[in-house]
């Protein structure tokens, strides 16, 4: 398995400051820049859109990994393309249409993910894990930074390791939500290879991102 990535959620940051939030994240040893965009509808808060998403794309060279909490979500897949998204990740709850979703996203030259929210079981994923290059599993509800880890999802996430494992193909296997120290290591044990955290991360002010960071990966 590969070495765990972590992808700190700006959703956590100064947003007075956000250009220097990105620099200060990668400078502090992040793997991927995660970006939450809620929608007030699918998820009940709002936050930003692809305008300020394209606005601090420019502060960093790693790859952006785009989680859509929109619904309907495929009038926006373009203009997060287009705004500097590396992968563009899609509930399957958000409609009825996640197959077509993940196709366009492809068609758009991204890497597609998909996320299931902590009540969705991995059967959701039997016949999408073919197409995906990311599994992003939910472990609180979507909406909020903040919130506790669900330890149920823990079960969910071997399975979902054993789909991808028997898929054959190179899928990461990421987590979101209540991730601290203690609950990423559960969760690589578990089988994944990709954590985000907002909170964890951005706790202390920016002096202390690359020691938040580094003790996420066990350091
Ligand atoms: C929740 C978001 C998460 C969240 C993580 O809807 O998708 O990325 O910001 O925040 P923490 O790490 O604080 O749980
Ligand atoms: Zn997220």
């Amino acid at each position: 398995m590969n070495p765990v990535r972590i992808a700190p959620s700006i959703l956590s940051a100064d947003f007075a400051r956000l250009g220097d939030e990105v620099r200060a994240i990668d400078a502090a040893g992040a793997d991927w820049i995660h970006v939450d965009v809620m929608d007030g509808h699918f998820v009940p808060n709002i936050s930003f859109g692809p305008a300020v998403m394209k606005s601090v794309r420019g502060m960093t060279t790693k790859p952006f990994d785009v989680h859509l909490m929109i619904s309907p979500v495929d009038a926006y897949l373009d203009a997060f393309a287009e705004a500097g998204a590396d992968t563009i990740t899609v509930h399957v709850e958000a409609g009825p249409h996640i197959h077509r979703s993940l196709q366009h996203i492809k068609v758009l030259g991204k890497r597609a993910g998909v996320v299931l929210c902590p009540g969705t079981p991995a059967k959701m994923l039997d016949y999408l894990i073919d197409m995906v290059d990311l599994v992003l599993v939910m472990s609180v509800n979507p909406g909020f930074g903040g919130q506790q880890f669900i330890p149920s999802q823990l079960k969910k996430i071997a399975a979902i390791r054993k789909m991808i494992d028997a898929s054959g193909r190179a899928i990461d296997l990421e987590v979101d939500g209540g991730i601290d120290p203690d609950t990423a290591a559960r969760c690589i044990d578990a089988g994944a290879d990709a954590l985000v955290a907002g909170t964890a991360v951005f706790k202390d002010g920016p002096h202390g991102y690359a020691a938040n960071i580094a003790a996420l990966r066990g350091q």
